[in-house]
């Protein structure tokens, strides 16, 4: 039994079948990749993991617990965090007061009522955030101005606001795309330290095969909103199933 478990879920958008008959068990502190041609449903599955999205049919456990039904939010406080597939972070803010965003956060999603009520409490709040920026190796960039960061440093931000919420599932909608050899390096990088460091599941989605094959324990390849084939990296590389997939694109 996988921390995630996603049992038949299907979404049709109109006439679209989106999703057809999704099955997906994500084993607690894994990588698990989600990979597949574009408009595959893989952003739509996502969506649905996060409460985005209501599914026409199946279910979605996280530990033992349904989301489905759920706001966003309160998925959030079960400890689900999700990057999005464009950087969420406040272009016009510090890199600091990017990072005191989350940390303003209680679990009860007040966060904005919190951060009024007890400023008291901003001395914690600026040490939390600068705790977490020399977690993510982002020290010496606390006074930037965020929107003038490189790609890839956005992304390091936003991985770093996600986590400072604890969460225990982190889920990732192609955080390399767009990025240059080097950011995407570096992105693998923090990625493994994350990994290695925190009691975390992560569940990615990628279309860089170097990034899935670098971080991935399991994979599942989505192909017009079905998994064609679940299995370890060394059995998806080469699989006929998968080639398929990506016919027209590199595998
Ligand atoms: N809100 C929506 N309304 C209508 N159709 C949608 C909506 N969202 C997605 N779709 C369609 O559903 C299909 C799956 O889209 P989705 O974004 O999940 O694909 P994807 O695998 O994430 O693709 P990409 O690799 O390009 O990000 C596509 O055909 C897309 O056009
Ligand atoms: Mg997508």
């Amino acid at each position: 039994m996988g921390i995630l478990e996603v049992k038949d879920v299907g979404k049709r958008f109109g006439g679209l079948q989106a999703l057809g008959d999704v099955n997906l068990s994500v084993a607690e502190n894994t990588v698990h990749a989600i990979i597949g041609p574009n408009g595959a449903g893989k952003s739509t599955l996502l969506n649905v993991l996060v409460g985005k999205l209501i599914p026409d049919t199946g279910s979605v456990m996280f530990d033992g617990q349904s989301v489905l039904g759920r706001k966003p939010y309160e998925i959030n406080q079960m400890g689900i965090s999700r990057v999005f597939q464009t950087p969420e972070i406040f272009i016009d803010l510090s890199v600091l007061e990017n990072m005191m965003i989350p940390c303003f956060a209680k679990r009860d999603g007040s966060f904005r009522m919190h951060a009024i009520e007890n400023m008291h409490d901003e001395k914690d709040i600026v040490e939390k955030a600068e705790s977490m920026l020399e977690d993510m190796n982002m020290a010496d960039k606390r006074e930037m101005h965020a929107g003038s960061m490189s790609r890839g440093d956005k992304r390091r931000l936003e991985i770093g606001m996600c986590l400072a919420q604890e969460p225990r599932l982190l889920l990732l909608d192609e955080p390399t795309a767009g990025m240059a050899r080097a950011d995407t390096n570096n992105t693998i990088d923090l990625l493994k330290q994350i990994k290695d460091e925190r009691d975390i599941t992560i569940a990615i989605i990628e279309h860089d095969m170097h990034v899935v094959f670098s971080l991935a324990e399991r994979i599942t390849v989505l192909a017009q909103g079905t998994p064609l084939v679940e299995d370890t990296p060394e059995n998806i590389k080469g699989h006929p199933k998968v080639r398929e997939a990506y016919l027209g694109e590199s595998a």
